[in-house]
């Protein structure tokens, strides 16, 4: 087993591993390397539900990652629910997983819960002939390169992160439109968080539309949330996986976000998908 650094200040490839069989020695060597990577990559793997789920595991208790707008009757026949579809395929008139053809915003996944999960995991056994890369943005470095005014006012801020949208813009069920970022449904979780695990310092901003900054009138939110947000995804913070099949990506939610970019509807991108509760809610750090 090899890691070689992306030409990034963060994420890995690591070569020379099957993760459908993989010993626990090999498994602790990864499990550090993602601590401080962010980010992991493994190509040309060959894994089906049944040993993607328990590789993700290894990583902690899985929990029900989203599944596009399915409803729970759906849910309830769907043989293995821990692993979840990112597709734009559509199969007797319903889409068969989340988040279509289109671009997605920036976001870190369900910041909008209490206890966002850790890790999220994805796998590609269909991609396009191009687009519908994901790009990946290091807030660690995002943090430390955030003017020192900007920090310090955000050091001890709370964003509100609004639940009712997924990220690209679409309505989730159950949720009635709003316009003002007040009204957003959602939890607040500190601005500046420390992984608890390894005590690194980062930024940590959900989605940009319908944040809310807690305690700020709505204009004064809107103008900060659009300061913040203009220092970061700068290239130089940033990775671009661009997918082949057989690629399985690891991120960790509490250091990095990314966002998809688009592809043509015409191609068919299927992905298989799980993510790994946290018993967490993300923590504060203090400077
Ligand atoms: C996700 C996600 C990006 C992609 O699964 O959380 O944002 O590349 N997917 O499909
Ligand atoms: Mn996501």
């Amino acid at each position: 087993m090899q890691v070689k650094p992306f030409d990034a200040p963060f994420g890995a490839d690591i070569v020379g591993v099957q993760l459908a069989d993989i010993s626990d020695e090999n498994f602790a060597a990864i499990y550090e390397v993602w601590l401080g990577a962010g980010v992991l990559r493994f190509r040309d793997q060959e894994l089906d539900d049944d040993t993607l789920k328990a590789f993700s595991s290894r990583f902690g208790e899985l929990e029900y990652a989203p599944h596009g707008n399915v409803t729970a009757a759906q849910l309830a026949e769907i043989p293995n629910p821990y692993v979840a579809t990112i597709s734009n395929i559509v199969e007797n008139g319903q889409p068969i997983g989340g988040l279509s053809n289109l671009e997605t915003s920036w976001h870190t996944d369900m910041s909008y819960i209490e206890q966002p999960p850790t890790a999220s995991l994805l796998y590609a056994v269909e991609v396009p002939a191009s687009g519908g890369d994901t790009t990946f943005c290091c807030m660690r470095s995002a943090w430390r390169e955030l003017p020192p005014s900007l920090r310090e006012r955000c050091a001890t801020m709370q964003i509100k992160h609004d639940a009712a949208h997924d990220s690209i813009g679409k309505m989730r069920r159950g949720h009635s439109p709003f316009d003002d970022a007040k009204e957003a449904p959602g939890v607040l979780h500190p601005v500046f968080i420390k992984h608890p695990e390894t005590d690194d310092r980062a930024l940590y901003l959900g989605r940009r539309k319908f944040a809310y900054i807690d305690g700020l009138a709505l204009d004064e939110s809107e103008a900060l949330l659009d300061k913040i947000w203009q220092h970061v995804a700068k290239p130089t913070h940033c990775w671009t996986q661009q997918w082949r099949v057989g690629d399985l990506v690891i991120w960790d939610n509490r250091i990095v976000m990314h966002q998809r970019a688009s592809f043509a509807d015409s191609q068919r991108r299927l992905m298989r998908r799980t993510q790994v509760r946290s018993r967490q809610a993300p923590i504060a750090a203090v400077s």
